[in-house]
């Protein structure tokens, strides 16, 4: 579009939506990225109901402007915010679709419009007891969980946030800007495959999302975490293994964590006792019990009766209070330092984020296959790993400081053989918990066999004819 249709297009959008739209200086919450380059957008749409977003859709559709479904833009793989470059899409931002919160008791449900914060949902929630246990460092809206199939801390007790889905309500790009799915809430409804689950992890490419049902969970009558380590990173899957059969579904997270990555998140939290970051290849190791009253004293016992290497039990002495082996830590602060990491690392410089997951005994080895691939590279660059071990993930970041000389082409390069190393020697997967994004949809299409590629493609032609949807960088978008 030229800037004179450009205009009167946006005009007419504005009315379509009593002039819900965004421009300029308003458009640049929506532009930026939580990691990346800022983007450009034509626009940003604010739809406030469901009626209102398929009158975006069919504008869309017939202006063929392409329209960028958008949530709290908490995204990590930079699927929520406009490119940099190339044609400007319209944002359409689930800010305003909010107004649903709505819990149902008896049925352990909720029913939430899409741009409602998973903060707000659960506030509603705990008047009665309940939670969507979802854990993030983030306040995303639900509806870009469902679209990011996001995972977070408790996916070991819990799964990602398909397992928590009980319905999607989405309106698709087809000729009539069709509402599919349903919000009826049921948690058995086996009447032949669903094609809104196709929904879940797509990234806003096959619908945007309007609303969800999902499944919540009472919350436990106790939350504990221990601070375990700095222990040998072997140390650590030892201390999986033996705390999994002793506690069961009551271990709810076992997060670990490198020295570096302990020392950006100490820098975010707000600890009351000293916390030994160690030295690699140690770890710090955040587990906690979620069960009846007294889940937390069965974990202290369960953790003390691990035989864990001699050099902790000296820190232990050492540092009475947190980040000692085994140091009940208050449950904030635990977490505090847990959540703290990436913001703490994206102050330190260009973050080159990995998202991988493998089978846990697999861990050690793969941070030390990471660090040999790095340290081949460039001297100055550092990995600073953390990640939900419970599930075989980690997030194996890797620091590229300014000048060090790392041009893109090497970060590309990089990315392409950390993927291969966790793809082929570990078998392991190159996007655990963040999804489907333009920074990762290179390797989406080298690795997705094509007989799959064909299924959402025909997916996509019955969804979005016009290719309207979604961010222009996606594989199947
Ligand atoms: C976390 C984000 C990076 O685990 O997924 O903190
Ligand atoms: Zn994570």
């Amino acid at each position: 579009m030229d800037d004179v249709t450009d205009d009167a297009l946006l005009e007419e959008l504005a009315s379509l939506l009593g002039r819900a739209l965004l421009t300029g200086a308003g458009a640049a919450p929506h532009e930026v990225p939580w990691r990346g380059p800022a983007g450009r957008a034509l626009a940003i749409a604010l739809p406030s109901d469901l009626s209102e977003v398929r009158s975006v859709v069919h504008w869309a559709r017939r202006t063929r402007t392409r329209l960028l479904p958008q949530g709290a833009v908490t995204g990590l793989v930079g699927a929520s915010t406009p490119p940099p470059r190339g044609p400007r899409p319209v944002v359409l931002s689930t800010d305003a679709l909010n107004a649903r919160t709505e819990v149902r008791e008896a049925d352990a449900v909720a029913v939430v419009d899409a741009g409602v914060r998973l903060s707000a949902l659960n506030a509603e929630a705990a008047r009665i007891g309940l939670e969507l246990p979802v854990d993030l460092a983030a306040d995303p809206s639900v509806g870009a969980m469902v679209a990011t199939n996001t995972g977070g801390s408790r996916v070991m007790a819990h799964g990602d946030m398909s397992h928590h889905v009980l319905g999607v309500q989405a309106v698709i790009a087809d000729e009539t800007a069709s509402v599919i799915g349903n919000l009826r809430g049921l948690r058995k409804d086996n009447t032949g495959p669903d094609p809104t689950r196709l929904l879940i992890g797509s990234a806003g490419a096959l619908g945007v999302i309007t609303a969800v049902a999902v499944a919540l969970s009472p919350i436990p009558a106790e939350r504990s975490t221990v601070l375990v380590g700095p222990i040998p990173d072997t140390a650590a899957v030892d201390l999986l293994t033996a705390l999994r059969q002793a506690m069961g579904g009551r271990l709810s997270a076992f997060e670990v964590m490198c020295p570096a990555a302990v020392a950006a998140g100490v820098e975010r939290a707000r600890m009351s006792g000293d916390v030994t970051v160690g030295q690699d290849p140690d770890v710090l190791v955040l587990v906690e019990a979620s069960g009846p009253a007294g889940c937390g004293d069965d974990l202290v016992e369960a953790v003390a009766s691990v035989n864990l290497p001699d050099t902790s039990r000296t820190d232990a002495a050492a540092t009475p209070g947190s980040g000692v082996p085994g140091a009940v830590v208050p449950h904030a602060e635990a977490w505090g330092l847990r959540h703290g990491i990436t913001e703490g690392l994206r102050s330190r410089g260009e973050v080159l984020g990995f998202d991988l997951s493998v089978r846990p005994s697999d861990l050690p080895a793969l941070r030390a296959g990471v660090r040999e691939l790095v340290a081949s590279r460039n001297p100055a660059l550092t990995v600073a790993d953390f990640g939900h071990w419970g599930d075989g993930g980690i997030h194996a970041n890797v620091l590229i400081p300014a000048g060090a000389g790392f041009s893109s082409a090497d970060t590309e390069s990089l990315r392409h053989d950390v993927y291969e190393l966790v793809g082929d020697r570990f078998g392991g997967s190159w996007s655990a918990e963040h999804g489907i994004g333009p920074l990762n949809a290179d390797q989406w299409r080298a690795t997705t066999p094509s007989a799959e590629v064909s299924l959402l493609t025909a997916a996509k032609d019955a969804a979005d004819p016009r290719r309207i949807l979604g961010h222009p960088g996606l594989p199947f978008g």
